[in-house]
């Protein structure tokens, strides 16, 4: 495929991720695949093909997803934690970053520093830790209980926001792809400093129980990509990131188990996010 922008001629020629029979292709054109499929399945790709990462894996805090329980055990979901992020490694080029959103601690089943112990999992399976952006999800109330009322019995502390943990593979320094980045200066000097506040997306607007808004992958792709890189959501959830993909000029690679939520996917599709 051949994108021409700013004057520019980009040859984005997709090394496509597969010759492996498990991947099931739900949706494809020319910026875009969707495979339905269970991102811990090793097998599901025969090469690396990803220059950026952004997901948003299951939190493990109960949501009612069609597919996935969403409450497993703890020690179970950070082995899965485990699986997917491996493969992810596997299906990266040398110079791919990884985009995690997670939440900081989780306090639904048990206290958990989700946070801490992802990021830890991530560099045991190969990943390089680069930095945290903090995300303050402005119109998200997490306070459910205060602990013991203006009492230091037991007392509870939360904080309202959540975390995109950033990863690279084996440099951090970009010298493949169209080297064309798409950011303004304004957005550099604001996106830069590690506290980006944005809403978070309505369940009801999308119609999936967990989605995040178009403000964290486009911010991701701009920040870290180039114009015709491949960006790869192993949660595709209701296609966010591979929209945002393809309205940046990028190809967007997305693997999603559930079968309602990939028609989702291919319904949004069918609108221009910008
Ligand atoms: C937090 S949501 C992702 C939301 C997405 N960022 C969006 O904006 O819509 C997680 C998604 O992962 C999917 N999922 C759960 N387990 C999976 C697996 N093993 N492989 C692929 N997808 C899975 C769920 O069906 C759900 O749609």
């Amino acid at each position: 495929m051949e994108l021409v922008i700013a004057e520019k001629r980009i040859n984005t020629t997709f090394n496509q991720p597969n010759n492996s029979k498990k991947a099931n292709v739900f949706f494809c054109d020319k910026n875009v695949t969707l495979y339905k499929g269970d991102s811990t399945e090793k097998t599901l790709f025969d090469r690396p093909f990803a220059d950026l990462i952004v997901t948003s894996p299951p939190y493990n805090v109960g949501i009612e997803y069609n597919s996935n329980d969403d409450t497993i055990d703890y020690s179970q979901y950070l082995q899965f934690s485990r699986l997917w992020m491996k493969n992810c490694y596997d299906w990266s080029n040398d110079e791919a970053r990884f985009c995690l959103n997670i939440p900081l601690d989780k306090n639904k089943g048990g206290e958990h520093s989700v946070g801490a112990d992802l990021t830890k999992i991530a560099q045991e399976v190969g990943w390089r830790y680069k930095f945290t952006i903090i995300w303050n999800e402005g119109n998200i109330s997490r306070r459910t209980a205060w602990g013991s009322w203006k009492s230091a019995s037991a007392p509870s502390v939360i904080a309202p926001v959540e975390l995109i943990a950033v990863f690279y593979k084996h440099q951090w320094k970009k010298t493949h792809g169209s080297k064309l980045s798409d950011i303004s200066k304004e957005e550099f000097i604001d996106w830069t400093n590690g506290i980006w506040t944005f809403n978070g997306e309505s369940k009801k607007r999308i119609g999936h129980p967990a989605p995040f808004p178009k403000e964290l992958p486009y911010r991701c792709i701009k920040l870290f990509s180039y114009v015709g890189d491949t960006v790869f959501d192993p949660f595709a959830g209701s296609g966010t990131t591979l929209l945002v993909a393809r309205d940046t000029n990028r190809i967007g690679v997305g693997i999603e188990l559930d079968t309602n939520y990939c028609e989702l996917i291919k319904n949004r599709l069918g609108q221009s996010l910008f």
